[in-house]
């Protein structure tokens, strides 16, 4: 299934490049126990959701707790495709529904940065799903109904910078997976777009259009994605803040100007 979306290995990827990509993608966010000391990247984070608690697995180069037996190849099947090396489909608790959308290049440099990774044998625990959630095969039902494989190509309409800026924001940055509503199946709305939904928690999580963004100049908005504090010294809630944490406050300038310049050029979509 949807073989024709990989393209054939070429260059090594750029473990530098790739380390930026992960703080960009939020990658250790869900790859690392919820504890002081925990190792980066061992697995771990427990994800509550309507379906059950699913545990991010290890994902460094440990033969056997991690993914050390991994081909680039298997790597570029997971993120692109949502499919393991032996053919089964992950979860879109993963959220390959985004990163599918990681160019060639980011996802090779991704793969060198892991590699690079210093190898931790802490053991993958199994997720804790509810029936009939816990059979693999019906996550297939759901990839074709709702999973559109990528890459996507630039718009050559819009300026460069809001191009960049939706990349960071529906790639890397996954924003949609918490910001756009889903139907009762668990699929995402095209028509409501970052208009605002439900954390995996249940939490509702904001509109990012202008149609409620517009409250915030460009200042406050990157002061926000920077610290997490609004105009009125509020504090960003935890899901939020994790996010802030790990991913748009580690952006250089550049990007994050191009993050916001693409959340400013939304249509904007009512609460
Ligand atoms: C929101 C949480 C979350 C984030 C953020 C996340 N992952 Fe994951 N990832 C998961 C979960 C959950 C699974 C397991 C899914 C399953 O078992 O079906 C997973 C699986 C994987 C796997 C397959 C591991 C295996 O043993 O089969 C790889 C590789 C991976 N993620 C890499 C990444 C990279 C690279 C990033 C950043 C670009 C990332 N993940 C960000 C939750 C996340
Ligand atoms: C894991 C879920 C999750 C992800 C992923 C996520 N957010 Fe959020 N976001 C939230 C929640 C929950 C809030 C509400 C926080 C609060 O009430 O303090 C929020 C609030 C915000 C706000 C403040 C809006 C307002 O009007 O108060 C902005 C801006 C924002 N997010 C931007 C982003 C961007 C940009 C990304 C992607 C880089 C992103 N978020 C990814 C859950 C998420």
């Amino acid at each position: 299934m949807f073989g024709a979306w990989i393209a054939p290995a070429s260059a090594q990827g750029d473990a530098k490049r790739g380390e930026y990509l992960a703080k960009a993608g939020g990658c250790v966010v869900c790859h690392i126990e919820d504890r002081k000391d925990a190792v980066p990247y061992a697995g771990g984070r427990a994800l509550k959701t309507p379906f059950g608690t699913f545990y991010g697995p290890n994902i460094t180069p440990h033969p056997q707790a991690g993914i050390g037996r991994w081909t680039e190849t298997d790597f570029i099947r997971a993120m692109r495709l949502g499919v393991r090396p032996d053919g089964a489909h992950y979860y879109p608790a993963s959220p390959y529904p985004s990163y599918t959308k990681i160019s060639d290049a980011d996802l090779r440099d991704l793969w060198a940065y892991l590699r690079a990774l210093p190898p931790s044998g802490r053991a993958n625990q199994a997720h804790d799903l509810h029936l009939p959630f816990r059979w693999r095969f019906i996550i297939r039902m759901w990839k074709w109904l709702f999973f559109r494989p990528g890459p996507v190509a630039a718009d050559p309409r819009v300026p460069p910078t809001v191009n960049r800026g939706a990349y960071l924001v529906q790639a890397l940055g996954h924003c949609s997976e918490c910001h756009t509503p889903r139907n009762f199946l668990g699929g995402p709305r095209r028509d409501r777009f970052l208009a605002g939904g439900k954390a995996p928690d249940g939490k509702r999580v904001p509109n990012l259009t202008p149609a409620r963004l517009k409250k915030w100049n460009d200042a406050e908005l990157k002061e926000f994605l920077l610290t997490g504090l609004t105009p009125d010294s509020d504090a960003a809630a935890e899901t939020m803040d994790v996010v802030i944490r790990h991913t748009t406050s580690q952006l250089t300038p550049a990007d994050l100007a191009a993050l916001v310049a693409y959340l400013r050029s939304l249509a904007p979509l009512p609460d």
